[in-house]
């Protein structure tokens, strides 16, 4: 991979994006900028190359009516968001890490060009496996580990999303259960992580005007 030739400022993104709590229902994400975003997050970069995430892209209003009815009582508060977002993307995490996924992924690697002998594919099958087993069988945390995967593709498209000149929330404050049953998840052996809706603010977005509060470098950086 060749360094870009124009480094960009990464930092005024991050300190000039900011979670928009309200969205203009009539703006359309372009299709180009769609693309993007799907680049974005099929490039998240995870464990092993686990990759053990899919990302369901609601963009019309059936689908994300769908998806809002799911935010009753306690998580309404993000209903609308949903609602008037241009897309909601749902972010997944694989139920299992199966071995048909393991051989996708070196299928993959394979066709993309990673390896120049038999030996350095066997060796590369060989090392995810090792975390696939440590995570399913030592440490039993596997659904922990695919889902710290999918937060690398949420930080991916956070970031991203302003890159883009995109409005974005990220919610938790869903039903992960009522959404994997409105949307048939299971069946597809995977289960919502969290939702991002994406779009443009509205004039009630009342965080775009708040200034952006972090605790100081020297509360949460340390150099040794
Ligand atoms: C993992 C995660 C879950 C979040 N869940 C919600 C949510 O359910 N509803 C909401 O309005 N904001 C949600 N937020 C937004 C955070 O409150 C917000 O990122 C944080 O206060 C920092 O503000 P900033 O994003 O404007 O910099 C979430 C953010 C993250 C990263």
């Amino acid at each position: 991979m060749q360094h870009l030739a124009q480094p960009i400022d990464i930092t005024q993104i991050a300190t000039h994006r900011h979670t928009c709590k309200a969205f203009d229902p009539t703006r359309r994400i372009p299709p180009e900028t769609l693309t993007a975003v799907k680049t974005l997050l099929r490039h998240t970069p995870s464990s092993v190359n686990s990759q053990p995430w899919h990302f369901v892209i609601a963009g019309t209003s059936t689908s994300k009516d769908k998806i809002a009815a799911t935010l009753a009582g306690r998580f309404s508060y993000n209903g609308e968001k949903v609602r008037d977002a241009s897309h909601v993307v749902v972010l997944c995490a694989r139920r299992e890490m199966n071995g048909a996924h393991l051989d996708a992924l070196i299928e993959q690697e394979a066709a993309d060009g990673r390896f120049a002998t038999t030996e350095a594919r066997v060796n590369q099958y060989n090392a995810r496996g090792f975390y696939a087993d440590l995570h399913r069988e030592e440490l039993r945390d596997a659904d922990q580990w695919m889902e710290k995967q999918v937060y690398i593709a949420l930080g991916n498209l956070l970031l991203g999303a302003a890159a883009l000149g995109l409005d974005a929330c990220a919610m938790e404050g869903i039903d992960h259960a009522a959404i994997d049953t409105a949307l048939g998840l299971q069946a597809r052996d995977l289960r919502c992580v969290l939702l991002v809706a994406l779009g443009y603010r509205s004039s009630a977005d009342f965080n775009a005007a708040l200034p952006k509060s972090r605790l100081p470098e020297a509360a949460v950086i340390s150099e040794i």
